[in-house]
């Protein structure tokens, strides 16, 4: 399948002369979901930000096919708008007719169970429920690439676990392309078709691991053998890393 995001041999130097990126290969295809595990300061942000077209590389290729979301760590969602108008505000911006915002709105807000939070202003609610407000107002848009820079973090580990499973819920109705950051082996490891790791900065893709799981993942995969294993096999790559 041809992939929706692709770099070749990409490099990025900030102007200060920081070398971000070496030489950084990644492709996402349609319905793929790819995490990016490595070290903090590696340049895993500069990838995403490469990838949405923010910032063009300084050296090699990129090439992008369809629309692309960004979602960050930080919901950062207006806070004198309900929840439902939060989610809204992407179709108001692009202008989508009165019936159209609507049932996007209401089915976006169904798939993240906030139909019944939906007149709820930002401050009534919770990190996760912030989080998935943030998730809907980026699912509303229906891209073709997903972006998540660590969307996540600041979740307590349950929220989290919880949301993985809801987001792969979500994302088996669509067939986007998903290319997710994060500092969690057991969340890239759950989620992922294949987990890329960066070495330290300038970041360069060092491993894949294909993930094997099918696409029903529920919470008890985290306790299987494979889950462990496979987890266990990304960390010792970090750790390699980070001790050279
Ligand atoms: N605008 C900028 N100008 C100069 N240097 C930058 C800029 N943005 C990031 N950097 C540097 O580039 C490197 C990569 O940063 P980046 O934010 O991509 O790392 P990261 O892998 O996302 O780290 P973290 O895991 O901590 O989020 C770091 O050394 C950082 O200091
Ligand atoms: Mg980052």
């Amino acid at each position: 399948m041809s992939p929706v995001f692709e770099s070749e041999a990409v490099g990025l130097t900030y102007p200060d002369g920081t070398e971000a990126l070496r030489n950084t290969n990644v492709s996402v295809a349609s319905g793929e979901f790819v995490s990016i595990v490595g070290p903090s300061g590696c340049g895993k942000s500069t990838l995403l930000r490469i990838a949405s077209g923010l910032i063009a590389p300084t050296c090699g290729s990129t090439n992008r096919t369809g629309t692309v979301q960004f979602v960050f760590q930080d919901s950062t969602l207006l806070p004198w708008r309900s929840v439902r108008r939060n989610v809204s505000l992407n179709l108001e911006l692009q202008k989508a007719g009165k019936s159209e915002t609507e049932k996007r709105t209401n089915s976006a807000l169904e798939l993240v169970g906030l139909l019944d939070s939906a007149e709820k202003l930002p401050r009534q609610l919770s990190g996760g429920m912030k989080m998935r407000t943030s998730l809907a107002r980026s699912l509303v848009c229906e891209p073709d690439l997903y972006l998540f820079d660590e969307p996540f973090a600041a979740l307590d580990e349950f929220s989290r676990e919880r949301l993985n499973v809801e987001l792969l819920a979500m994302l088996s109705t669509r067939n986007a392309a998903s290319l997710f950051v994060t500092h969690s082996i057991a969340e890239a490891v759950f989620l992922s078709h294949r987990v890329l790791v960066m070495s330290p900065r300038p970041g360069t893709i060092v491993q894949e691991f294909v993930i094997p799981f099918g696409p029903d993942r529920q919470q008890d995969l985290r306790y299987s053998p494979e889950f462990a294993r496979l987890s266990g096999e990304i960390a010792q790559s970090l750790r390699e890393l980070i001790a050279l």
